[in-house]
């Protein structure tokens, strides 16, 4: 499917009036081949959605080889409990191997989480993206005021690498963190046990630590980095968008 800019802007306007719900059964009746990317977090309300409309959905997950053992164990039982597949996208092992020879295993702290999570996460998420049509993220606009203020619900993704027409939804875009966990607790789904021990937004186990009180969470992210380059790559528009 090919939609130029003003269908784009269209679609996003008519979505962004509708609730999460109805956001997702569209996109699964827009597009036969549409991924959801699953992080292993409170973003599980999209598979939990997405079940509400279809059976078979499709969810992936990047397995950075860095996330927390509760994480490993949390996405496994999130396969078990909906009877769903989860594919693990791995990071290309001749990318990987030289670059921990070379740098070891921390080189983020030193140099920054760029190199690390282009091999670990981004190039991954790339050869993935080249199998679908379109996919689905649990970004919101809460999660970081600095870089995701402005995200569309639904969004052509230029991402570097893919190839032909690519698009993105975000229908978690305009709930609240308090939205998502009302829902997680109203129909009882299964989260992440992190997020009982202070961890709000999880990522990698080395790259993401539990938040005080008061504290944003994406000041658990990448702390030893400063607050504009606390996004990975995986959003790279979000960037650009902020200019
Ligand atoms: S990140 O860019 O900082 O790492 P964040 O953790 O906020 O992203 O998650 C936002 C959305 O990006 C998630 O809801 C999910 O759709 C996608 N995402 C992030 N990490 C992963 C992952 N490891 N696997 C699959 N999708 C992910
Ligand atoms: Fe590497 Fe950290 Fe990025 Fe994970 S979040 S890919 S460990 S730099």
């Amino acid at each position: 499917m090919s939609l130029i800019d003003s269908q784009i802007t269209e679609i996003d306007q008519e979505l962004a009036k509708k609730q999460p719900k109805q956001i997702i059964k569209d996109a699964l009746e827009r597009f036969n081949n549409i991924a959801i990317s699953f992080s292993g977090a409170e973003d599980v309300v999209l598979i939990d959605l997405a079940l509400k409309a279809k059976k078979d959905i499709q969810v992936f997950s990047l397995d950075t080889g860095r996330l927390h053992p509760q994480t490993y164990a949390y996405i496994d039982q999130i396969r078990k409990h909906y009877g769903i597949t989860i594919e693990l996208v791995s990071p290309d092992h001749q990318e990987l191997e030289p670059f921990i020879k070379e740098k070891g295993l921390f080189s983020f702290y030193e140099d920054g989480h760029n190199e690390c999570c282009s091999i670990r996460k981004i190039n991954p998420l790339k050869r993935k993206l080249k199998t679908v049509d379109a996919w689905i993220t649990g970004q919101r606009k809460d999660q970081s005021p600095g870089t995701r203020n402005s995200i569309p619900v639904f969004q052509k993704d230029n991402f570097e690498g893919t190839s032909g027409d690519l698009y993105k939804f975000n229908p978690l875009a305009n709930w609240s963190s308090e939205d998502v966990w009302n829902y997680i607790q109203m129909f009882d789904v299964p989260y992440n046990p992190l997020h009982n021990q202070g961890f709000i937004s999880i990522g990698c186990q080395p790259c993401t630590r539990a938040v005080l009180p008061n504290q944003h969470e994406r000041e658990g992210r990448w702390w030893w980095e400063n607050e504009g380059g606390k996004e990975c790559g995986l959003h790279a528009s979000n960037i650009i968008t902020k200019g």
